[in-house]
């Protein structure tokens, strides 16, 4: 299996459904939908969404029908950064190899752009038709991961102790908790609903659960790593900010070689947690390995 040509297909299903979920420009209010669209559809890597459906794909569940769960972590995903980006976060001016929501937008354009996604993540997540076949209660569920990955112990939760931590010295154990919050918790998501749609067994679960955690550690070392050595071009995002902003990170603590190892090893427990699993689990063992060698 080629890892990168599985993601390729992959992204491609996801763009193809994000695009025709989310109206056009052309309906009231239009400013609102164009804002939504430029973040939404304007490029990103969609690792959550790939994530849920290896994740599905690895219980033997493959179907279209899961994409709107797919999709609603890209929409939560898309909302964070929007709102990461603005003056009073991280004060960021590119993301996705363009100028981020707020420069071309404005600050209350861009924060009601995130909103909006915010609560189109529920509704897409919460239909109750699309062929799913799953049960109510299941359905249920996958709207409590995705509330709590997101919310007050999830994303929201880490990126308040992000900012809280800036120019502050935090200890390791205290940045661990800050990424697998502010990171961690929404891969974890994404992981859970996948394995939920799969049916996985308790056991199951529980062997995705410890996987995402692994692995969504090592996504935000990576994210810090890049932070310090990528470029723009590469990124599409302006580097060397962590340190500008006086954020701590892996790399700050370890040096970037001691940060790469430490992410390596989060890869490895993250795919020894999978033993368990067949082959139809390949893509999840090489996305984890895709998380800490990507250049952006
Ligand atoms: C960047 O996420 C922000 C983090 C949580 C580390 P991604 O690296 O997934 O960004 P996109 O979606 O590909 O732009
Ligand atoms: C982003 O973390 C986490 C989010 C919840 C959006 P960072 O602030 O470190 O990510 P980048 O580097 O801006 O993408
Ligand atoms: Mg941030
Ligand atoms: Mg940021």
């Amino acid at each position: 299996m080629d890892i990168h040509q599985y993601l390729d297909q992959q992204r491609q299903r996801i763009d193809g459904f994000l695009e025709q979920s989310l109206p056009d420009s052309l309906r009231d209010p239009e400013k609102l939908y164009e804002s939504m669209r430029y973040s939404l559809l304007g490029g990103g890597k969609r690792v959550r969404p790939i994530l849920t459906i290896a994740s599905a794909q690895a219980l033997g569940c493959d179907d279209d029908a899961m994409l709107s769960f797919a999709a609603s972590l890209e929409f939560v995903h898309t909302y964070s950064l929007i709102h990461d980006d603005l003056p009073a976060m991280d004060d960021d001016d590119y993301r996705r190899g363009r100028l981020t929501n707020h420069k071309v937008y404005g600050d209350g354009m861009a924060i009601l752009a995130g909103d909006a996604l915010l609560t189109m993540a529920f509704e897409l997540c919460s239909q109750d038709s699309g062929g799913h076949g799953l049960t109510a209660s299941q359905q249920l569920q996958i709207v409590r991961e995705l509330a709590y990955g997101s919310g007050h112990q999830g994303m929201v939760g880490g990126q308040v102790m992000d900012i809280q931590a800036e120019n502050q010295e935090v200890d390791l154990a205290h940045l661990q908790k800050i990424h697998s919050h502010k990171t961690g918790q929404l891969i974890r998501a994404a992981v859970r609903i996948g394995g939920i749609i799969g049916r996985a067994s308790p056991i199951q679960l529980d062997s995705l659960t410890g996987y995402a955690e692994d692995i969504g550690l090592a996504f935000q070392i990576a994210d810090d790593v890049l932070n310090m050595v990528g470029t723009r071009e590469e990124l599409g995002k302006d580097a060397g900010t962590d340190e500008k902003r006086g954020k701590q990170t892996y790399p700050s603590f370890f040096g970037v070689d001691g940060a790469r190892q430490l992410g390596e090893e989060c890869v490895a427990r993250a795919i020894d947690r999978l033993k368990a699993f067949d082959s139809k689990a390949d893509p999840l063992r090489q996305i984890a390995t895709y998380i800490v060698e990507r250049k952006s």
